[in-house]
C-alpha cells in the first residue's frame, strides 16, 4: 500500500454538542479539513453565532438546533442534514457533561445523593449518545458505511471520588461503544465502526471552579489530578484532535469497538 487516507474532504460529519469547548474544538477543526460539517446544539442562535464567522471564511458548515434526548428534534435534524448534504458519514456525540447534584459533596455521602441528578447525569451522558445514534445511524446503516465516534472520560474505567453519577453514565458510554461497534459489523459488516475518546483532564467551563481558584493557581482537587498526571499539566482542547482526525477517518479501517485515553498519562499511572 502507498498512502494511507486520512482524508476527511467532503464528508458530512455531524458533532453533537458543537457548542461546547471540546465538541466546538472538533467541529471547527473538520470544517477547516474541508468537511461538510454540522454544528448541532440546543440553541439555534448560540450555533449560528459560532457558525457565521466559519460560512464567512467560505467554509461548508450548518447549524442544526437538536437537543440529544429529544427523538423528535433528531428526526427532524436528520431531515434538514440530509436535505443540506445528502447523506450522513460520521457522527461524533460530543454532547454529554457532569452535573453538579450526582457529585457527592465533602460533607455528604452517597445515602443522600440525589437521585433525580443521579438519572439527569445518566440520561445526558448514556441516552444522550444513543438516540442520535439511532438517528443519524440509520443513514449509515443504509450506506453500510459510517464511523461513530462517542465521547468517554477518565471518570469511566477509574474510581474518581465523589464523581458518582457521570462515572456510572461514562463507564456505560465505553459498554455501548463496544456492544455497536459488534452490531454494527456483524450485522452491516465492517463499514461502520463505532469508537470512544476519553480525554483526561482539560480545564473547561463546566470543571473549572473545581480545578481552579480565583488567582489561577489548582485547587487541593486540581493539585491531586496534576500529581496524578504523568505529563504535569492539563490537556489542552486541541490534543484531543489527531486522535478524533484517526478515529473518523480510513486511516482506521481495521479499528472498532475501542475507547482511546488522550490524558496525558493519568490512566497508565498508579500513583506510586
Ligand atoms: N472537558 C473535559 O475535560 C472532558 C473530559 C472528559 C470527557 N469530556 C466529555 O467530552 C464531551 C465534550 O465535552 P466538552 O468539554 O465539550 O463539554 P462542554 O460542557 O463544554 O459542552 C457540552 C455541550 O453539550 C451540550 N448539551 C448539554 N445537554 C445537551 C442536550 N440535551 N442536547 C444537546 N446538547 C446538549 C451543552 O450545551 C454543551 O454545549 C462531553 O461528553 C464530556 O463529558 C470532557
Amino acid at each position: 500500500m502507498d498512502k494511507i487516507s486520512f482524508d476527511l474532504k467532503n464528508k458530512v460529519i455531524v458533532v453533537t454538542g458543537a457548542t461546547g469547548a471540546l465538541g466546538g474544538e472538533v467541529a471547527k477543526y473538520f470544517a477547516v479539513q474541508e468537511a461538510k460539517v454540522v454544528f448541532m446544539g440546543r440553541k439555534q442562535e448560540t450555533l449560528d453565532e459560532i457558525v457565521s464567522p466559519l460560512i464567512e471564511k467560505g467554509l461548508n458548515v450548518l447549524a442544526v438546533q437538536g437537543d440529544v434526548l429529544d427523538m423528535e428534534a433528531l428526526k427532524a435534524a436528520r431531515n434538514k442534514i440530509l436535505e443540506a448534504f445528502g447523506t450522513i458519514d460520521v457522527l461524533v456525540n460530543a454532547a454529554g457533561g457532569n452535573v453538579a447534584g450526582a457529585v457527592i459533596q465533602p460533607e455528604q455521602s452517597f445515602f443522600e445523593m440525589s437521585i433525580n441528578d443521579f438519572s439527569t447525569v445518566t440520561e445526558l451522558n448514556l441516552q444522550g449518545t444513543v438516540y442520535p445514534t439511532m438517528v443519524f445511524g440509520e443513514i449509515m446503516k443504509e450506506n453500510k458505511k459510517g464511523v461513530v465516534l462517542n465521547f468517554s472520560s477518565m471518570a469511566a474505567d477509574r474510581a474518581i471520588t465523589r464523581v458518582v453519577g457521570y462515572s456510572a453514565a461514562k463507564g456505560a458510554v465505553d459498554n455501548l461503544t463496544k456492544w455497536l461497534a459488534v452490531e454494527f459489523a456483524k450485522k452491516y459488516g465492517e463499514g461502520i465502526r463505532v469508537n470512544a475518546i476519553a480525554p483526561g483532564f482539560f480545564i473547561g467551563k463546566q470543571n473549572k471552579a473545581l480545578l481552579t481558584n480565583e488567582d489561577g493557581s489548582y485547587t487541593d482537587r486540581g493539585n491531586t489530578i496534576i500529581q496524578n498526571t504523568p505529563f504535569n499539566r492539563f490537556g489542552e482542547a486541541h490534543e484531543i484532535l489527531g486522535t478524533v482526525h484517526w478515529l473518523c477517518s480510513d486511516a482506521s479501517s481495521f479499528v472498532t469497538g475501542i475507547t482511546v485515553p488522550v490524558d496525558g498519562g493519568f490512566s497508565a499511572f498508579s500513583g506510586v
